[in-house]
């Protein structure tokens, strides 16, 4: 993508100066610019082709638009202007000066070059997928300029009135199709109503690519709905469960972190993170979330956990946000054991990077805890990285031959780059759930996704340990503590108690591990651990196939237009719902076309992954819910629909979700009584 891109750059500046030089009357650098410009045309005809291999998704607009009119362009440059340019450049006197610089030679040039800009504005622009409507508008504003130019140039210009209606006859009829929109569009997209009527019915059989809530809600009456709401946690835990109460209050608040530095922020009861929730498997989680004085509201979302949808915290979608003074009791059972972590879905961006976040760890019925079990959120708060509520290293003792287990969360909007050094480990859960046969790891950099967690785990050797972060800071610091290690094993506990009673240990001793680990390559999840059994997998047959394709481009997004993150051309809440029915396998690409990371979130599910770039998981099978789509990636994921609801499927970037990035993914006959169109 990077080389297609460089191609249309130099492409489009050969032309351009080709015909600057030959207005200016310099026959030979005209003649040379235009030999370039012509073999860049033809690599840019390459490199597309080139492009192509990796996906359709990548080159649509490029195929259908851009490259025909950059080779209609350039022959037509070539043809009209290249026989005299080449007279002109072997004689190169004055008389051959005067004649490259007529119109006949520059504009056509010229021409070429605006042809090529236009296709590298409408990568950046409008991006996929290109539509007839778009193609015109370009080919209106390219032919538009050559008009202008050549008008600038000459005195007559032959049927130049006739052209310019021509062009702004095309220019008016390709903005009418791009910016007005069709009737599916307005019937989902009017932000007001919006989605409102989110509701799906026994209407969806055959082709599901691109229902949208207007159809399913069109359909409603008669078939068997049940609004959101109802999807609730029990009340009482099942039988041996026990119910686990917290109290959460939003409230802004000036926090101070470990070195004393004061950072204003919004915080879970006046701290960031919010309090770790810990519950054992079975046990009820039961949480009032109070609103102190959050205005824009808050709500708890709890990521990566499979609750029931009307317990899921998306405001305006499973419930209305929770004012100041209002509260809101989340309850379900904690069936999934490992990492997690919950946040605010209200005005999400700005609230998560404010603070309005913490961690959920479940932990396995009847087997106790042992060893050091470190939970370590990182975020950036204030603008320097902290883990947990510390921006200075986190100093911890264990005597040699505790087992140690390190939790690793990213809080953040971009990934982060994570390294263990001074012992072997593994790497043995991934999203919450446990891999099947993880190998030990040396000197690999842990790429974690924006939302995604990583549980380390060793035994502690007899040297210091570190964490790194972005191979920077030392996040973590694990020095040995003397003693037995059955001693050490229960003083490491006592230490778990009180987390932020460490400064004092603050000056350890430099640990023996490696000083550079910015050079240590990145472990590829999908070849790391053992193959096992999965319920599914890239032969299935699956009832659905969804594609979503990730782009920037122009949109209108919460009613206003903006340089939005798009999704299949479209940005929130005009892009259409994904409709699944219970019991569904449905299968899941996504396409990053842009030039930024898409840390790809579906609440209410794990996906398993089946393949990257068209390779399939040679390692432990993957269950991830949150997934790191790189620019220039596609990825292939599976789950089946066996959790109805009404759920987000959008970007963890938080920012690019703001930006339009994100979408509803419906269960036929589960309805919302809220607006629907503001999702946080
Ligand atoms: Cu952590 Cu909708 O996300
Ligand atoms: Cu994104």
């Amino acid at each position: 993508m990077a080389l297609d891109l460089l191609v249309s750059v130099l492409t489009a500046a050969a032309w351009m100066s080709a015909g600057v030089a030959a207005a200016a009357r310099r026959p030979r650098t005209a003649a040379a610019l235009f030999a370039v410009a012509l073999v860049a045309s033809l690599a840019r005809v390459w490199s597309v082709l080139a492009l192509a291999g990796a996906g359709w998704w990548f080159v649509q607009e490029k195929i259908t638009v851009a490259l025909p009119l950059l080779v209609a362009a350039g022959a037509a440059a070539t043809a009209l202007a290249g026989p005299r340019l080449l007279r002109a450049a072997r004689r190169a006197d004055a008389a051959s000066r005067e004649a490259v610089k007529a119109p006949a030679v520059a504009v056509p040039l010229l021409g070429a070059g605006y042809a090529a800009t236009a296709g590298i504005v409408q990568t950046f622009l409008i991006g996929y997928p290109a539509d007839p409507g778009t193609a015109l508008l370009l080919l209106a504003v390219a032919a538009g300029a050559v008009l202008g130019t050549w008008r600038a140039m000459s005195t007559h210009v032959p049927g130049l009135r006739t052209a310019t209606a021509v062009t702004a006859v095309a220019a008016v009829l390709g903005g009418t199709l791009v910016f007005v929109p069709s009737g599916e569009t307005t019937a989902e997209g009017s932000a007001t109503g919006g989605t409102a009527a989110m509701a799906a019915t026994g209407s969806g059989t055959g082709s599901h690519e691109h229902h949208s809530a207007s159809e399913g809600s069109a359909s409603l009456m008669g078939a068997e709905t049940r609004p959101v709401t109802d999807l609730r946690g029990p009340a009482a835990p099942p039988p041996g469960g026990a119910v686990r109460r917290f109290e959460l209050t939003a409230r802004t608040a000036t926090v101070t972190l470990s070195s004393g530095r004061k950072v204003p922020a919004w915080t879970f009861n006046g701290q960031v993170p919010g309090p770790p929730l810990t519950a054992v498997q079975g046990d009820l989680v039961e949480v009032r979330l109070r609103n102190a004085d959050i205005t824009s509201g808050v709500t708890l979302h709890w990521h990566g956990y499979d609750v029931p949808s009307g317990e899921d915290g998306v405001p305006g979608l499973t419930q209305e946000a929770v004012p100041p003074g209002g509260e809101f009791v989340y309850r379900f059972v904690a069936a999934q054991v490992g990492t997690y972590w919950y946040h605010t879905h209200e005005v999400s961006d700005l609230g998560v990077r404010m603070g309005l976040y913490g961690t959920l760890v479940v932990t396995p019925k009847g087997t106790a805890a042992e060893g050091l079990d470190l939970t370590l959120p990182v975020h950036t708060l204030g603008g320097v990285t902290v883990t947990g509520d510390r921006d200075q290293p986190l100093v911890r003792q264990a005597a040699p031959g505790t087992p140690v287990r390190l939790r690793l969360i990213n809080t953040d909007n971009t990934p982060h780059r994570f390294t263990l050094a001074g012992t072997p480990y593994r790497l043995v859960a991934v999203d919450g759930t446990d891999l099947n046969g993880p190998g030990t790891l040396g000197r690999v950099g842990l790429r974690l996704a924006a939302g995604g967690r990583y549980d380390l785990a060793f035994t502690m050797p007899s040297d210091p340990v570190l964490l790194r972060v972005d191979d920077r800071t030392d996040s973590v610091r694990i020095t040995p503590e003397s003693g037995p290690p059955g001693d050490g094993a229960a003083a490491a506990k006592g230490a778990g108690a009180s987390a932020t009673a460490d400064s004092a240990a603050d000056s350890g001793a430099v640990p023996a591990a490696d000083g550079q680990t910015a050079g240590w390559p990145e472990l590829d999840l999908t070849r790391y651990g053992a193959p096992a059994p999965t319920p599914f997998t890239s032969r299935s047959r699956f009832d659905r196939n969804f594609t979503l394709v990730l782009d920037r481009g122009f949109a209108l997004t919460n009613g206003r237009p903006a340089y939005a993150h798009t999704v299949n051309g479209a940005a929130f809440p005009d892009i259409p719902t994904e409709v699944v029915r219970e019991g569904d396998l449905v299968r899941l690409t996504v396409v990053n076309r842009g030039r930024e990371t898409h840390p790809w979130h579906l609440h209410g599910h794990r996906v398993l992954v089946l393949s990257r770039d068209g390779r399939s998981v040679t390692g432990s099978p993957l269950w991830l819910d949150t997934f790191d789509v790189q620019p220039g990636q596609v990825w292939e994921v599976a789950f089946r629909a066996a959790n109805p609801g009404l759920w987000m499927n959008h970007c963890h970037n938080l920012s690019h979700a703001d930006l339009g990035m994100m979408l509803h993914l419906a269960y036929e006959g589960v309805t919302t009584p809220f607006h629907g169109a503001h999702s946080g």
